[in-house]
C-alpha cells in the first residue's frame, strides 16, 4: 500500500493522471492518491505562495513559510512529525536522478508526498529542512514539478500490485533487474511483412533457446548504443 500526496498549485492538471488505466486500478487498493492546493494553505494576501529572491534576479520563489503551512495543514502534524512518517520529495533539476531503481524504492516506501515548486523554484530552506530529498527527472529545466510528479506516480505505481491489467507485468521492462538492467529487446506482431519490414525470422522459429540469447545480444547491443 502507498500513501502518495502531491502539493502543487495547479491541483486541476492531475486529474487525467487519476483516470490512466494502471493509475486507476491501483487506487482504492495498493495507491491511495491525494492532489492538494498549497495555495489553499497560504495566510498571505491573495493566498501568495512566492516572493521575490533576496540578491536580486528574475523570478519569483517559492516560500518556505508558505510550503510548511501546506505540508503542515494536509496532514494536521508539525512538519518534524510529518518527516518522521514519511519521504517528502522536492521535485527539482538538480536531485537525485530518477530511475527504474527509484521508482521500485518508492514503491515500497510506504508514504510519500511530492512538491511541485514553479517560477525559480523552491526557497533552499524547503530542500534543507523540508524535504528529506529531491529528486529530478534529468539534466533539464521544465516549467513546473507537475509534469515531473505524474511521470514518478506513471513510473511508480507499475510496480504496484495489481496496477497492470491481466498478462502485463512490470518485472521485466527496460532497466529492471530481471534484464540485468540493461533496455529491453525489440518486440513485434503481426502482420509478419509490411512495406518489405520482416519481423526476425529467428522470433518465428520456435527455437526458445536461441531467442533468449537473441533478446540478450539486442538489449546488450542497445545498451552499447547500437
Ligand atoms: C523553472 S523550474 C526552476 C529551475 C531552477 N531555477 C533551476 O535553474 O534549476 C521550476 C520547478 O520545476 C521543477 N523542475 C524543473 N526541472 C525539473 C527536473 N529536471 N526534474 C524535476 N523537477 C523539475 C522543480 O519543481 C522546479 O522547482
Amino acid at each position: 500500500m502507498l500513501a502518495l500526496d502531491i502539493l502543487t498549485l495547479f491541483p486541476d492538471w492531475f486529474a487525467w493522471l487519476q483516470d490512466e488505466r494502471h493509475v486507476r486500478n491501483a487506487l482504492g487498493g495498493q495507491l491511495e492518491l491525494g492532489v492538494h492546493d498549497m495555495r489553499s494553505y497560504s495566510e498571505l494576501p491573495h493566498q501568495a505562495v512566492d516572493d521575490t529572491p533576496y540578491g536580486g534576479g528574475a523570478g519569483m520563489v517559492v516560500r518556505v513559510d508558505t510550503t510548511v503551512a501546506a505540508v503542515e495543514g494536509v496532514y494536521g502534524r508539525s512538519l518534524d512529525a510529518v518527516r518522521s512518517e514519511r519521504r517528502i520529495i522536492a521535485l527539482d533539476a538538480r536531485g537525485r536522478r530518477f530511475d527504474d531503481g527509484y521508482a521500485r524504492e518508492l514503491a515500497t516506501a510506504g508514504a510519500i508526498t511530492l512538491l511541485c515548486g514553479r517560477y525559480e523554484g523552491f526557497d533552499q530552506r524547503v530542500l534543507d529542512h523540508v524535504a528529506t530529498e529531491s529528486l529530478s527527472l534529468g539534466p533539464y529545466v521544465l516549467a513546473g514539478g507537475e509534469v515531473a510528479a505524474m511521470v514518478v506516480v506513471d513510473a511508480v505505481t507499475r510496480h504496484l500490485p495489481g496496477a497492470l491489467g491481466h498478462g502485463e507485468s512490470a518485472e521485466e521492462e527496460s532497466f529492471s533487474p530481471a534484464l540485468a538492467g540493461l533496455p529491453e529487446y525489440p518486440h513485434y506482431t503481426r502482420p509478419l511483412e509490411f512495406r518489405g519490414w520482416e519481423v526476425p525470422e529467428i522470433l518465428r522459429s520456435g527455437d526458445h533457446g536461441r531467442i533468449a540469447a537473441w533478446r540478450r545480444a539486442q538489449s546488450e547491443r542497445q545498451a552499447a548504443g547500437g
